[in-house]
């Protein structure tokens, strides 16, 4: 097993003309890293979950788009401009459901657009340094959402957490388990559960791999068995991260986590979501506006399998993400504080 140091989940080779970024379909087995060049390589390794989680693939898609930009050979902004949008829409068709992919997309061509007055080399120049800046955001806010999640625990506290929402997902500490790290740092002796994530484990493979390797006390179990260990009272509070948050609260993040805020409200155990504002997306209404990924049944049936565990002809439904309704969760923890109910003007206090 491979440890937890000295790694970065995404970042960029300059001088490589690369994005870098640790392939996470090998984890926890080996620590590979890969030097992506290629827009069609780009787009594969974010579809594929090489790099994945919400924050950092919108990092991933910001410093590719910023590569595309450099081959754009064009005498004039309007020139310039088109290509680079079409290179973005290229890449935000990788994945549906996380808003932060386009988040970051259309913020690098915002970044273009309001220096049409500059010529072509400055305006790569300044997609450069946005990159960078977007990634070196979401380390702060990731730190920041630990900070305001801090303080509704106490110390020897029993936490479970669903899928990777970790420093696996983000650029540094993640979100969900930005307090984890935090706890760490300052003695606070966690106990952490994490759901092993079926069916393609990101909960086993990553966040129990990065949370352990960092020495936190870190407990795996299977999905199905939240509730039993909620009814033990091992669990004082559940966080998880999330894709994309409605305007009213509904939430978007990994298939299972509105399984697990159920059990939750059973046992009276809060249930926070950690939610960078990036994520948020007050154009959707609710979740039903939200788009849920659809993904191969193979990951369902064969994926981790010598052999496949389902008859071949069997259908299959694999929905990548499923929808927490607002009222089933305690609050949504941002860069910018806490927010609770009702949600709807909470988030907008917040945020806008
Ligand atoms: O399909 P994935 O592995 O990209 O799904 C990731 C999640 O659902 C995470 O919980 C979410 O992106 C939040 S990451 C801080």
């Amino acid at each position: 097993m491979s440890d937890n140091t000295n790694w970065e989940t995404v970042t960029m080779d300059e001088g490589k003309k690369a994005l870098v970024i640790l392939d996470q379909t090998k984890l926890p087995n080996s620590i590979d890293t890969l030097f992506l060049t290629g827009q069609d390589e780009i787009w594969d390794a974010i579809k594929e979950l090489k790099v994945r989680g919400a924050p950092a693939i919108g990092v991933a898609a910001a410093f590719g788009l910023y590569l595309a930009a450099l081959e754009i050979d064009a005498g004039s902004f309007d020139e310039f401009y088109a290509e680079l949008k079409k290179k973005a829409e290229y890449l935000n068709s990788s994945r549906p459901t996380a808003v932060n992919l386009s988040w970051a997309l259309k913020r690098m061509e915002k970044a273009a657009l309001a220096n049409k007055e500059k010529t072509v080399p400055q305006i790569k120049e300044i997609l450069r340094q946005e990159c960078w800046k977007i990634k070196e955001e979401d380390t702060q806010t990731c730190r920041k959402i630990g900070e305001y999640a801090l303080p509704l625990l106490k110390p020897g506290m029993g936490l479970l957490t669903h899928c990777n929402a970790g420093a696996l997902a983000t650029t540094k500490y993640g979100t969900a388990t930005s307090v984890m790290y935090l706890g760490q740092e300052r003695g606070y002796g966690f106990h952490v559960f994490c759901d092993e994530t079926r069916p393609l484990l990101q909960g086993a493979r990553l966040t129990s791999w990065e949370l352990s390797s960092a020495g936190i006390d870190t407990t795996l179990i299977c999905d199905n068995m939240a509730p039993s260990v909620m009814r033990k009272g091992w669990i004082d509070a559940v966080f998880v991260g999330c894709d994309r948050v409605a305007a009213n609260g509904d939430t978007a993040n990994k298939i299972g986590t509105s399984y697990v805020a159920l059990a939750a409200k059973e046992y009276g155990i809060p249930f926070y979501v950690c939610a960078p504002s990036s994520t948020v997306d007050f154009e959707c209404e609710n979740g039903d506006g939200i788009v849920i990924e659809q993904r191969d049944p193979e990951e369902v049936t064969k994926k981790w399998y010598k052999q496949p565990m389902a008859p071949e002809s069997v259908k299959v439904y694999n929905p990548a993400f499923d929808v927490t309704p607002a009222e089933n969760i305690t609050a949504i923890i941002t860069e910018k504080g806490v927010a609770r109910a009702p949600f709807k003007e909470s988030l907008k206090k917040l945020l806008l």
